[in-house]
């Protein structure tokens, strides 16, 4: 019987427990310039505790940001930001890893001076992302129909990962963690539905999960198998994209991330995101494909958690909005302390009011 509260080596890194954080878009890095901050640093440190802190979102380019005041690492500005942010996570104690980030269509003309998001495709496509209103405050928006990645460009794409790879090894950052997940470019690229490409990016599976793959490459040879995770969603619908084929995907991208020897696969349910409840069969499945370390994510608490690490079928797991709200969650799931409720308002955008004001318990 495996617990939540061994410890575990995550490729080059030690936990001492299993209980990691999720990477949570909070949308309050400084504007203009998407610049992390002493806020989000005082936010990380109180969450120290966890086995490893993925850090949001942050976006690999200019052309990765889809939400208002989310923070790049492209430049050096951004860089010298997360590097007091990570000196301060390891001063207390902590690991953290930067979540890589390039959203693809999941995006809008006003942050790219009027230009079109790019994707796999220009397919009708709906969904809505979050920027800055007239009056400063976020505001729901339409994305427009994206752009297709001429195939000459998608090597400065790659080199956008790589370069972001050695930022954030140079901000401090413990590891990387790929986003693959979520509808956002690795996935749409991916998925059945968002790739009609012709190209040697589209078609066949082999083909549709080139461009991941090739990223991985690139991350990996930036750094190395040991520093480099991913997130994959293949199950369920996420900002737009819903892949018809999408288990056998994930199935396909395990086995060949498998044979990279990274230091996990992420892996991001879709039930806290109104998708079904993954099946044992198929986690059985992805951990043949990928018998190396697989976290959870997606409604997880204490009970699900031991219970598909008994089964074998995880090897940690991820929590998102219960570590928004208990900075100390860690010690609250290990002395089955109670939990504080997140309170969704503040989930994006705003100040100290939702993000650090989350009390410890005493
Ligand atoms: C998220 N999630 C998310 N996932 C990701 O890969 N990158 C991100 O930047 C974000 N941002 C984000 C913001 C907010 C406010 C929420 C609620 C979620 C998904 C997150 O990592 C996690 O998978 C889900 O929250 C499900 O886990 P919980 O909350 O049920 O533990």
């Amino acid at each position: 019987m495996t617990s939540l509260f061994e410890p575990l080596t995550l490729g080059a890194i030690d936990m001492p427990h299993r209980v990691l954080m999720a990477p949570l878009t909070r949308m309050r890095a400084t504007p203009p310039g998407d610049v992390p901050n002493a806020l989000m640093q005082d936010y990380y440190v109180q969450r120290a505790s966890a086995g490893l802190i993925v850090s949001e979102g942050t976006q690999i380019s200019p052309e990765g940001k889809g939400y208002m005041d989310t923070p790049g690492i492209y430049n050096d500005e951004q860089v010298a930001g997360w590097r007091t942010i990570t000196d301060a996570v390891h001063d207390a104690g902590g690991r953290i890893a930067a979540q890589l980030w390039h959203v693809g269509r999941v995006s809008h003309k006003s942050f790219h001076d009027g230009a079109l998001p790019v994707s796999a495709s220009s397919g009708p496509y709906r969904n809505r992302t979050t920027i800055r209103g007239e009056d400063g405050v976020p505001t729901r928006a339409n994305c427009p129909i994206p752009r297709a990645l001429e195939l000459d460009e998608i090597p400065r794409v790659i080199e956008d990962y790589r370069r972001a790879t050695v930022n954030a090894r140079a901000a401090g950052f413990d590891l990387v963690e790929i986003h693959g997940a979520h509808g956002y470019l690795l996935h749409q690229f991916l998925a059945a539905d968002s790739n009609l490409r012709t190209d040697s990016y589209g078609g066949s599976l082999e083909n549709r999960a080139r461009l991941m793959l090739e990223v991985t490459d690139a991350v990996v040879g930036a750094w190395s198998a040991d520093r480099v995770g991913i997130r994959i969603s293949p199950i369920g619908s996420f900002n737009g994209t819903e892949d018809p084929h999408g288990a056998e995907a994930g199935l396909y991208v395990a086995g060949e991330l498998a044979q990279r020897n990274l230091a996990f696969l992420h892996l991001s349910e879709p039930d806290w995101a109104g998708g079904p409840e993954l099946s044992d069969d198929y986690r059985r499945s992805l951990k043949a494909a990928h018998p190396g370390v697989i976290v959870g994510a997606g409604s997880y608490d204490a009970e699900k958690a031991a219970r598909l690490l008994d089964a074998g079928l995880i090897d940690a797991a991820a929590f998102g909005r219960s570590f928004i709200a208990n900075p100390d969650l860690p010690r609250r799931l290990a002395e089955g302390l109670p939990l504080n409720a997140p309170v969704a308002d503040t989930f994006y955008g705003g100040d100290e009011a939702g993000y650090t004001d989350y009390p410890a318990h005493a």
